[in-house]
């Protein structure tokens, strides 16, 4: 397959990966740079352009590929609805759709644009419903995500959504294990239901590591780079640094998972004969010392870390952030 460039505006940095798309993705080339803006999807023409300058960069010092280039949006600016409704087939569906996405999606239908993906569709005598997902955003964010690109002469040849992105990356069969991926980002948090190997729910929310450096900040005295610093060589460690870090750490840590046991429940509740068998943390904020621990206790449940490149042959760099550049990977892993 010839070479594809996926690329991936987080708060934190942007990140891309260029290489040849497939089962097994061959890297060739992987790159990261901060993103100074803080803003992941662009707010007005001057935060377009200066997210435009920095892509630029990015692909020019690290001459990247601007052609067949694919993106990801923010979770946080899509409304991404699992539906249960009666069997429909294709044309029937095709024509409900939209009545289905005013139900379901908080967007205007003039303003709307919609994607949908057909989950699980009984045999036509049984009794099941089908199960859809519908996946909404603004027109106008999409315009002005793609304005970026379009400024310094990149033409997407592919949208999708982050946590679609993610879930391509899992590479999930039927056969696993009733699974919620925890992706940790730096200022979201997205979580991802899978069971039976079907996409159950998708959540997202406006909290992630930025919380933690701030709050290390806030309660030890340091200032942001010494904060960033000691949450990536401390973590939750207890016995490091007297505990001070792991202790300051642990009221944020707590807001963010108890959204995640939110979720679990959520989850039970819907399927009172099934149990939340594995957790997946992905993201950057996934590799926090002591995270894997710390969530399996709070949970009772396996805890794994994300890894996208372990199916992944070719340029792999050693001092990447991995679970980071699941969003990449996952662009560049083949569709089912
Ligand atoms: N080793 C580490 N330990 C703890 N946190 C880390 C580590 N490495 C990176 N991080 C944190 O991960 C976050 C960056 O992760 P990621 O690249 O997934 O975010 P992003 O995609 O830029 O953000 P978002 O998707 O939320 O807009 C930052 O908050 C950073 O501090
Ligand atoms: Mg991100």
């Amino acid at each position: 397959m010839p070479a594809a460039l996926a690329i991936d505006i987080g708060t934190y940095s942007v990140k891309a990966i260029a290489g040849e798309p497939g089962d097994v993705v061959h890297v060739q080339r992987v790159a990261e740079v901060f993103n100074t803006t803080g803003l992941a999807v662009p707010t007005d023409d001057a935060s377009a352009s200066k997210l435009a300058q920095i892509v630029d960069a990015l692909f020019s010092d690290y001459s990247l590929p601007r052609d067949s280039v694919h993106l990801s949006l923010p979770e946080t600016v899509v409304s991404s609805k699992v539906i249960s409704i009666p069997r429909l087939n294709d044309s029937e569906l095709a024509s409900a759709i939209g009545w289905q996405a005013e139900q379901h999606i908080p967007i205007p239908p003039e303003e709307l644009s919609l994607e949908y993906q057909v989950l699980y569709r009984p045999k036509k005598n049984e009794q099941a419903l089908m199960r859809v997902l519908l996946v909404g955003v603004r027109k106008q964010v999409v315009e002005q995500y793609i304005s970026i690109f379009t400024q310094i002469g990149i033409e997407p040849v592919r949208v999708e959504t982050q946590m679609l992105s993610v879930l391509r990356s899992l590479h999930f069969t039927p056969e696993d294990p009733t699974t919620l991926v925890v992706h940790l980002g730096a200022s979201s948090m997205n979580l991802l239901m899978m069971h039976g190997g079907e996409l159950q729910f998708v959540l997202s929310q406006l909290n992630g590591g930025q919380l933690l450096t701030k709050t290390l900040e806030q309660r030890v005295g340091l200032d942001v780079t010494q904060a960033e610093q000691y949450k990536r060589t401390y973590g939750l460690r207890p016995d490091q640094f007297e505990g001070k870090v792991s202790q300051a750490l642990l009221p944020a840590l707590q807001v963010l998972f108890a959204e995640v046991k939110k979720a679990i429940q959520y989850f039970v509740s819907q399927h009172p004969q099934a149990t939340v068998e594995r957790i997946v943390l992905s993201g950057g904020s996934a590799l926090l010392p002591d995270l894997v621990q710390y969530v399996a206790t709070e949970t009772g449940t396996e805890v794994l870390i994300a890894a996208p490149f372990a199916n992944a042959s070719g340029e792999i760099p050693e001092k990447i952030n991995q679970p980071g550049m699941i969003v990449c990977m996952g662009l560049l892993s083949q569709m089912k």
